[in-house]
């Protein structure tokens, strides 16, 4: 699909958020693995929810759902019946995560810890991402896990169960890996800890301590006794990376407010309000409440003069999704940004490096290419060209919000990678665009 954007007067209106993509993952795993039954509302939409759904229904858990939930009143709910530990079948086809690492990562810490045998997979770009960093520490717990090229690509076949408690150190700050890992946890002899350089986003540690866990952390080291879950109803916040392009949009438009009602603001997540009011972003926090131990909050931004910063070190797991998004920002600012210490950014979707700077040079921007980020110089003029989504949906929406902002018309070609988090992304940027 090619989606053409042009540059409108002004941008104006309110948004309403797709759930939490992080938060809605681990709502449906983690009750599946309870005892007891939960809604899960405001699910995130899109390709990667139908992924989770369709491998923890394939392994026997039941989720139903409900429009106009008589229990939570909201206008979608899905009910978990949770199959508790011990009680998930042995799957007969292999499972098929779709486009969606944190699927097929966490889902394969839940495989790890059952007796019996499967196989998990993904589309082409998933099945070209590094599994080697949740096979060895599976492997290390007692499971036995295999895949291609050394184990260390999908599809992967673990035969699972008698797990024991690891001490695992990794060499990058990823939430899956962590997640996969405390996962297996759950259900293995001993206690589990895993230390990670910087701390990474802390959804399954919030959840599974609301769960009944007993689990500790100090934000890069979290250890896990053996637990059993609770069921636990979840109303997922509005996705703060789904936020990202409406931030973006409104503070390098020069005639634009966007407000953005019940967005997470998890303080692990929140890199990118920091990054962009760092760089001079009107953008304001109102309402502040706390669900289920999530915060969120309504944010507002407007038009802003933005200037150049340094993106580097332990804000990157915090920020790690919106970078794309806020390589665009930086080009509407005064001065040079510097994105560094990101070269995890190549293993993503796509490799979110080279798509970006291949996205923005097309219009224009002066971006250099680093092994493990980028160099912006910000002030030259974007002009509409036409740029390709990669299929990656993180980079067709940053392309879709550069194309709100450069002279004349922009095409992103493969503009329907959108909708593996954000299916309502293009309606929305027309709706915005168009108001007077
Ligand atoms: C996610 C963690 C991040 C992020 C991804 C979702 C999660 O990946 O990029 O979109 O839900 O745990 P890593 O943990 O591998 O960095």
């Amino acid at each position: 699909m090619r989606q053409l954007v042009g540059p409108p007067a002004r941008l104006e209106g309110a948004v309403l958020l797709p759930g939490d993509k992080s938060i809605s993952h681990r709502a449906l795993l983690l009750n599946s693995l309870a005892r007891g039954t939960a809604h899960v509302s405001n699910l995130c939409h899109g390709d990667d929810r139908v992924s989770m759904l369709r491998c923890l229904r394939g392994l026997g858990t039941r989720i139903d759902r409900h429009t106009d939930c008589a229990i939570t009143g909201a206008t979608e709910c899905f009910n978990v019946r949770g199959r508790g530990h011990g009680g998930f079948d042995e799957p007969s086809v292999v499972l098929n995560a779709g486009n969606s690492g944190t699927t097929l990562r966490l889902v394969a810490g839940l495989l790890a810890a059952q007796p019996f045998f499967s196989v998990i997979s993904g589309d082409r770009s998933l099945r070209a991402r590094p599994m080697g960093r949740i096979v060895r520490p599976l492997t290390e717990m007692g499971a036995r896990v295999s895949g291609r090229m050394e184990d260390s690509l999908a599809p992967l076949a673990i035969r699972g169960g008698g797990l024991r408690g690891i001490v695992h150190e990794t060499a990058e700050s990823s939430a899956q890996v962590k997640s996969a890992i405390l996962i297996a946890g759950l259900h293995a002899k001993g206690k589990t800890t895993i230390r990670q350089p910087s701390a990474s986003r802390d959804h399954t540690e919030r959840m599974m301590i609301a769960m009944g866990a007993e689990l500790a952390t100090d934000g890069r080291e979290a250890t896990l006794m053996p637990s059993d879950l609770r069921s636990m109803d979840v109303r997922v916040p509005g996705d703060i990376s789904g936020s990202a392009f409406w931030l973006v949009a409104a503070a390098c438009h020069p005639n634009a407010r966007i407000s953005l009602p019940g967005v997470g603001i998890n303080p692990t997540r929140t890199g990118v309000l920091e990054v962009l009011r760092e760089m001079g972003a009107r953008i304001r926090v109102e309402n502040v409440k706390e669900e289920a131990g999530e915060p969120s909050a309504d944010l507002v931004a407007e038009s802003s003069d933005l200037s150049a910063v340094e993106i580097s070190g332990d804000i990157i797991p915090r920020v790690i999704d919106e970078i794309p998004v806020l390589a665009l920002a930086a080009c509407f600012a005064s001065g040079t940004t510097v994105i560094k210490d990101a070269a995890e950014l190549r293993v993503k979707e796509s490799d979110r490096i080279s798509a970006t700077v291949d996205g923005l040079s097309r219009l224009g921007a002066r971006v250099e290419e680093r092994p493990d980020g980028m160099v912006i110089e910000g002030g030259s003029i974007l002009r509409g060209a036409e740029c390709d989504s990669f299929g990656d949906h993180r980079i067709a929406m940053t392309m879709g919000i550069a194309g709100l902002l450069a002279k004349g018309e922009t095409t992103v070609d493969g503009g329907e990678a959108a909708a593996v988090s954000y299916p309502g992304f293009w309606q929305t940027l027309n709706d915005l665009a168009q108001r007077p």
